[in-house]
């Protein structure tokens, strides 16, 4: 049995309201083992995004305890889980979140550039990982002169920059058509696979849904195995 990457254990988390607490998860528990695949399915506003936040520690949570690759979330301070969360953790967006200004490859390097130093290495990481996602011709593109489909690879490219163990995708293919969906669903399934990277897939689409190798649904905040349809 692989080690967990990832352990969620009682996971409660409330936003406070005018009309007084909302609360969205109540009492989650997840594992996932490293190289596994799981996805969560859920209503509109079940509480899939402030969950996959809160398990990247992006977000505060009332209750329970967090645990990456063993280390516990909750008692580091912000610093120690920014930097172990650079190494362990990819996040991938519904919309992209690209920077406009930057070209593909700069984008996939920016979280290095920001921690002050490109190496060599991390731009033939960077150009490999964009050949991969079949974007070898586009590295000089930015972000507003390349489709849906085209930004979405640029930005598991970049998720993927760091080698995490875990990658979280918040509904990668919302935005996109259902054959380009398809094609993004079986290049982050096939890179995770290939990098022996664990994957948590929030897909509203019960046939991409249904190629992970564990389906969960998120339901009155809590996460429930979710029959395969
Ligand atoms: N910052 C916030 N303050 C107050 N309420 C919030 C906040 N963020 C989210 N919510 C509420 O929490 C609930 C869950 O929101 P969330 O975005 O996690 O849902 P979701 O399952 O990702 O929905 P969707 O499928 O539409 O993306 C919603 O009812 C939303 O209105
Ligand atoms: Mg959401």
């Amino acid at each position: 049995m692989p080690a967990p990457i990832l352990t969620a254990t009682g996971l409660a988390k409330s936003y406070p309201t005018p009309s007084g607490d909302l609360a969205v998860l109540r009492e989650v528990d997840l594992q996932v083992t490293a190289g596994e695949s799981v996805s969560i399915r859920g209503e509109s506003g079940s509480g899939k995004t402030t969950l996959l936040y809160c398990l990247a520690g992006l977000e505060p949570v009332d209750r329970g305890e967090l645990h990456w690759d063993g280390h516990n979330v909750t008692a580091l301070n912000v610093g120690a889980r920014a930097r172990i969360r650079a190494k362990i953790l990819g996040f991938v967006f519904q919309s992209y979140h690209l920077t406009p200004e930057l070209d593909a490859l700069e984008n996939v390097l920016l979280a290095r550039r920001l921690a002050g130093r490109v190496r060599p290495e991390d731009e033939s990481r960077a150009r490999e990982l964009l050949a991969r996602v079949g974007l070898g011709g586009r590295l000089r593109h930015v972000p507003g002169k390349l489709s849906g489909g085209e930004a979405q690879r640029v930005a598991v490219a970049r998720a993927l920059l760091n080698r995490p163990r875990l990658l979280l995708a918040d509904e990668p293919t919302g935005n996109l058509d259902e054959r380009t969906a398809k094609e993004v669903i079986n290049l982050l399934l096939r890179l995770c696979a290939e990098e022996n990277t664990a994957l948590v897939l929030v897909t509203h689409h019960a046939g991409f849904a249904a190629l992970t190798r564990r389906a969960l649904r998120l339901e009155q905040g809590v996460l429930a195995s979710a029959p395969q349809s």
